[in-house]
């Protein structure tokens, strides 16, 4: 009698657990069918994977604060990799992530060029990837869902317009020196494009040398030594980024020249510490450029997770400043 008792309780405790297998299969196969990637858990979060570009600059920082608290503020969980300014780096992440079934990839490429095979992948995968920041130069648009950042083109542009502005009375050469974002970045690029089309519509200004600094303060400073050497009149400094503009300020002042006056200083951005060096009188304009992309990159993961269709593009809105301008706003200045 007690041994056939034993024996019914352990078919009934295999069965149990032969249905609890059957439903944890059939939830495994929803969970793929999705084609979010399978990433989703019961709960329903939803799983994002991130690349971002480094930490080169205040810029960086506060975009990278933007996403981190904006994943935790949405209910998403963030996978977040530093990829050091490297592209191989980021592409390693991508595959991670793609292995790891999570349900949006975003980043923000450090350059233009060579991601078609991996976006491939993450395509073939079934997982959306969202572009932020920088854009990509893949001809297949499909390979993205959408591209949430600036104009850098724009950007470069109203640099460039103030400038030609500030010079219109010139007589003779304005010569000028730009230090460059990291080489083949879309804001390097763009931001180049932009304000030599601007400039180009007085004659009398001129790139005398340009250089990339790698959107660092230390390679502002150390391109901007080599251009004081090599070059005994300098009248502007366009610089792709705040930081290495604050760079540039140590290597001109050591070169006993002031800063903001001697040297007219156009930089792009508008962090904390450009916006300081505005109002101080060190700098004499910046276009800026929004980092606080976080909250609009968590309702865009929402969407396309959930299959809604999005923009291809979505632009930041964004304005200038001059140093009265930098004055007022620093106050309430968030990053
Ligand atoms: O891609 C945005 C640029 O990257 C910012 O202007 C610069 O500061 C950063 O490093």
């Amino acid at each position: 009698m007690g041994k056939m008792r034993t024996q019914s309780v352990r078919w009934r405790a295999v069965a149990v657990l032969a249905s609890a297998l059957l439903v944890g299969s059939v939830a495994a196969c929803g969970n793929s069918d999705t084609g979010g990637g399978g990433g989703s858990t019961d709960d329903g979060k939803i799983t994002m994977g991130f690349s971002q570009v480094g930490a080169e600059s205040g810029w960086r920082t506060a975009n990278t604060t933007s996403i981190k608290e904006s994943a935790a503020a949405a209910g998403i969980e963030l996978k977040f990799d530093d990829a050091q300014q490297k592209q191989e780096n980021q592409i390693k992440a991508i595959r991670n992530y793609i292995q790891q079934k999570v349900d949006v990839i975003a980043f923000s490429p450090v350059v233009e060029s060579g991601w078609d095979t991996v976006l491939k992948e993450a395509k073939d995968a079934g997982i959306p990837v969202i572009l932020t920041d920088r854009s990509v130069d893949s001809a297949d648009k499909t390979l993205y869902k959408t591209f949430l950042g600036s104009d850098f083109v724009k950007e470069g542009r109203l640099a460039g317009e103030w400038l030609v502005e500030q010079k219109k009375t010139a007589s003779g050469p304005v010569n000028i020196v730009e230090l460059q974002g990291n080489t083949g970045a879309a804001p390097a690029n763009d931001r180049k494009k932009g304000f030599g089309e601007a400039i180009a519509a007085n004659p009398n200004l001129k790139i005398i040398a340009s250089q990339p600094g790698d959107f660092t303060r230390a390679g502002g400073k150390q391109v901007m030594e080599q251009f004081l050497k090599a070059n005994p009149k300098i009248d502007v400094l366009f610089a792709h980024n705040d930081d290495m503009g604050l760079g540039a300020l140590e290597a001109i002042t050591a070169a006993g020249k002031v800063p903001g006056k001697d040297i007219t200083i156009i930089t792009v951005d508008a962090v904390k510490d450009g916006m300081q060096a505005l109002a101080d009188g060190k700098f004499n304009f910046i276009a800026e450029c929004s980092p606080l992309l976080g909250p609009q990159l968590m309702d865009l993961a929402k969407k396309v997770h959930a299959g809604e269709e999005v923009p291809p593009r979505i632009e930041t809105e964004e304005t200038t400043f001059t140093q009265e301008q930098a004055k007022e706003a620093l106050p309430n200045r968030k990053y």
